[in-house]
């Protein structure tokens, strides 16, 4: 089978198209033939060794696929071939043939299509469980996005409509804009053009943002949280303009706010039935059309290199998907 290898840390261009054996199911396996692959900003990181985690040369980068169960390995009754899946593993989905234990597999309805289904675990379940578990957002609480037309940041639009909040679209272009608000964005700020502490206070009247959700970190963290309300919570998901910013703490004291960590693969190994029970709904919602799943761009498997350099450009809204 085909497969994208990382055999050294590098960037994009440095990835190779090889032919690899096809894996065989273990125990409690089942291998996936995979239809559609989905990138996050975190494979431009793990292959060029800057990620938290980095998996032992060579590794397919790509952590979430859909696909159709080929076979199963012994003690699998869950699962049988033919079933139309979704799967999730770190790394590794940039291929043909996935080898994965059936517990990281998601049964998906036909209405749901192999494209969207690929990019719905990381970005909707990171944001599912920033909002839900971690930040509590209430119906009628306002919601400041970072990084809106973003993977994570689309995610934020969507499931904070869902749960009623009132959401605030915040980004770098007037068209990533726009796209925020066709996806349910209340009100937007363009922080390239506009001074994001003001225009915070200015779309919420003085009172401040009851929930900020940051995935980009650099000079957007601290104007931001200096706009926040009493008692609001700052979101930490990621730092996707480089720089981690070291936040004065005065302000979580003058504020009465809490800075909430979110680290979602940490939490899916610690609480794996929420994990599940997260998944159930996000599948649900999908198919049911409340959550867009957006596809910017599909690439041939043998141009991952060029849908990378997409994400690292800045120029993606929603996901971009491999087709092996
Ligand atoms: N905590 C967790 O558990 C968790 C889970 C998943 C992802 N993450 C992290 O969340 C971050 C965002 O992931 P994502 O999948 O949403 O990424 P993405 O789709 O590439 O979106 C990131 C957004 O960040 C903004 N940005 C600002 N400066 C940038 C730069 N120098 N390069 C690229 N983008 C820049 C861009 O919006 P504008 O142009 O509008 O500024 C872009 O739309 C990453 O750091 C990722 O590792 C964390």
């Amino acid at each position: 089978m085909k497969a994208i290898l990382c055999t050294r840390f590098g960037g994009p261009d440095d990835l190779e198209f090889s032919d690899i054996p096809d894996p065989v199911p273990g125990a409690g396996e089942v291998v996936v033939a995979v239809k559609a692959v989905a990138l996050n900003f975190f494979d431009t990181l793990i292959i060029a060794g800057k990620y938290q985690f980095k998996p032992p040369f060579p590794f397919s980068p790509a952590s979430e696929f859909a696909g159709v169960v080929e076979s199963v390995g012994a003690g699998v009754t869950s699962l049988k071939p033919g079933d139309r899946v979704l799967g999730y593993g770190g790394h590794g989905a940039a291929r043909e043939k996935v080898a994965i234990g059936a517990d990281h597999v998601v049964p998906i309805p036909d209405s749901l299509s192999f494209d969207r289904a690929a990019g719905l675990t990381v970005i909707y379940g990171t944001t599912l469980h920033a909002l839900k578990d971690r930040a509590h957002l209430k119906p009628g609480e306002s919601l400041a996005v970072l990084g809106a037309s973003g993977g994570t940041g689309l995610a934020a639009i969507e499931l904070g409509k869902l749960m009623g909040a009132r959401v605030i679209a915040c980004a770098s272009s007037d068209d990533k804009l726009a796209f925020c608000r066709q996806h349910g964005a209340d009100e937007t700020i363009n922080y390239a053009t506009d001074e994001l502490k003001e225009a915070l206070r200015r779309v919420t009247g003085g009172n401040g943002v009851d929930v900020i959700y940051d995935p980009v970190g650099g000079p957007y963290a601290e104007p931001a949280l200096r706009s926040i309300a009493w008692a609001g919570r700052f979101l930490v998901i990621g730092f996707a303009a480089g720089e981690i910013p070291k936040i004065p703490l005065n302000l979580a004291l003058l504020k009465g706010c809490d800075i909430v960590g979110v680290f979602w693969g940490a939490f899916i190994a610690r609480d794996p039935a929420g994990q599940r029970a997260n998944m159930a709904d996000l599948v649900r919602w999908a198919a049911e059309g409340k959550l867009s799943a957006h596809v910017h761009a599909t690439y041939p498997l043998a141009d991952t290199p060029a849908a990378l350099k997409a994400i690292a450009d800045r120029k993606v809204m929603g996901k971009v998907i491999l087709h092996p």
